[in-house]
């Protein structure tokens, strides 16, 4: 019997050991300190920027001239909120919008720049204030990696080349050139680079055949000048698409690094009525939390495929974009995609870390869409004044996470049910940082009933304390924060976990999120 298994079965027997002693509302969690999993890659923190709606103007770029404080043009409120995340990376220019984006109309003097129409969202006057030089500097004031989407759908295997050779090339060579006479002497460090958005919709409604083809074509052209070594995301799958990623595996893993998936949590399901973001009632919350849980089967599908092509697990999957997408706030341009995030969102944002965390050896990258004002926003802004979202909070309770070493564990959990629709009450994930730290965070999504966890860790020398606990809830399901009532779900102190004899007894409120810290 393999090492693992007997683990898990020793797990599942201390588990039901300990849940045939505890009433209903009880969890169990055996933590294997033992066993240390795959690290979290730093990257499953990681964001997205779009040219869509409020997201980069106004969210972003407010310009030099603006009277809201800036720092070339960057609005400083945002990059401190941003900076505080720690984001470890940023995509952009899009999403479909990168499959109509020309790099050389965003640099140079910004008056002189062409304005284009943003066909995708809201049919908009595009000024290309915001391109390559300002989308760098945003990168550089937030201290996160840089990853570019490039045009397939629109633009040209000589445009693609150029833009990454006027990016990364140190040369005596025209792009570098270009890029020096726009006052940047040295290139700037790209690791990552997209090759094309959404190739089978927006980003051109290609075939996987006739997209790999090229995805290989256009990569060719993606150099690694001296200094720079870009690592290549090819366009993956739409949800459960799982022939594209076989075909993509099959014909072009070879000259990939990692191969992208897309998923949103629809609150129906439903493309045409997707759901309001704060008008739901039990059976509304409850659904939405069944779409997200699926992303848990969609990793494990489309791993399974990548395993049978990439054994070693050579290729990241690269979840760069996934997030609630609820019908827009009522009354804002349908192109926006603007959406309130409430108390619900947080939830499905700690569910999907929690998943995410869990596929460490295979998921090395995700991006939520989208950073500001648009889908499941971490900020929102209304020209000068900004909200944190109860979805910031989590990105920020979790970030001890990143880089951390996963730790496996075995979770016996109540259920939570409504209207004959069922999902487990509690979720749990556990790692353990560099310095000795492990970080336990845990979800109740029962929005009425509190949770009892009782909580083993396997494999420690000597009993762990609590040294500090962080918990988000809210006073209902679809609280939010706005401009008028910015703190109505915000993180507060948590002392409700003790250790005695060995056990570790948290009680979750109910709709809440904890994280802890021990040593
Ligand atoms: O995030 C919004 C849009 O969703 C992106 O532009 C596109 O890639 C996806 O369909």
């Amino acid at each position: 019997m393999k090492i693992q298994t007997r683990i898990a079965l020793a797990c599942l027997l201390m588990a039901s050991a300990l849940a045939a002693q505890t009433p209903s509302q009880t969890a169990t969690v055996i933590i294997r300190a033992d066993q240390p999993g795959p690290v979290i890659n730093r990257n499953i923190y990681g964001h997205f920027a779009e040219h869509l709606g409020r997201c980069i103007y106004e969210g972003i770029w407010v310009g030099e001239d603006s009277s809201i404080p800036n720092t070339r043009g960057i609005r400083n409120d945002v990059a401190a909120a941003l900076r505080e995340l720690n984001i470890p990376v940023l995509r952009w220019p899009g999403g479909c919008f990168a499959d109509e984006y020309h790099w050389k109309d965003g640099i140079g003097p910004r008056e002189k720049r062409p304005a284009m129409i943003n066909t995708h969202w809201g049919g908009v006057v595009e000024n290309n204030h915001f391109g390559t030089h300002e989308f760098m500097d945003l990168c550089e004031q937030i201290g996160a990696d840089p990853y570019v989407c490039g045009n397939v759908g629109s633009g040209t295997v000589q445009e693609m080349m150029e833009w990454v050779e006027y990016m990364t090339s140190d040369a005596d060579s025209p792009m570098a050139n270009l890029r020096r006479a726009n006052g940047r002497d040295k290139p700037w460090q790209l690791p990552y680079f997209g090759v094309g958005n959404e190739s089978w919709g927006c980003g051109g409604n290609m075939t996987p055949e006739f997209y790999a083809d090229q995805y290989k074509r256009y990569n060719t052209f993606v150099k690694n000048y001296p200094g720079s070594k870009i690592y290549r995301i090819a366009c993956g799958a739409n949800g459960g698409d799982f022939n594209w990623t076989e075909v993509l595996m099959k014909n072009a893993s070879r000259r990939m690094n990692g191969l992208s998936l897309h998923y949103y949590t629809l609150p129906t399901g439903n493309w045409k009525t997707k759901g309001s973001a704060t008008d739901f009632d039990e059976a509304g919350y409850i659904a939405t939390l069944v779409n997200t849980l699926k992303m848990d089967s969609l990793i494990a599908k489309h791993a399974a495929i990548m395993d049978k092509y990439d054994p070693q697990k050579r290729i990241g999957m690269i979840i760069d974009e996934w997030g609630i997408w609820t019908d827009v706030e009522p009354g804002t341009e349908p192109g926006f995609l603007y959406q309130q995030n409430s108390m619900r969102d947080a939830i499905i944002a700690a569910l999907n870390f929690n998943i995410f965390h869990a596929y460490a050896d295979r998921v090395a990258m995700t991006n939520i869409a989208q950073t500001i004002n648009v889908l499941q926003a971490m900020i929102l802004t209304d020209k000068g004044k900004m909200v944190l979202t109860p979805t910031y909070h989590v990105f920020n309770m979790y970030k001890a996470h990143q880089g951390a070493t996963s730790l496996p564990l075995a979770l016996s959990t109540p259920n939570y049910e409504h209207g004959g629709k069922t999902i487990p009450a509690v979720s749990a994930t556990a790692s353990r940082t560099k310095d000795g730290q492990i970080h336990i965070s845990l979800v109740n999504t029962n929005p009425s009933a509190p949770a009892t966890v009782r909580c083993e860790i396997a494999g420690l020398e000597k009993q762990p304390k609590v040294t500090s606990g962080q918990l988000l809830t809210a006073p209902a399901i679809n609280s939010v924060n706005t401009f008028d009532l910015p703190r109505v779900v915000e993180p507060k102190t948590f002392s409700d976990a003790k250790i005695a004899d060995g056990t570790l007894t948290i009680t979750l409120p109910a709709k809440a999120i904890v994280t802890l810290v021990l040593e």
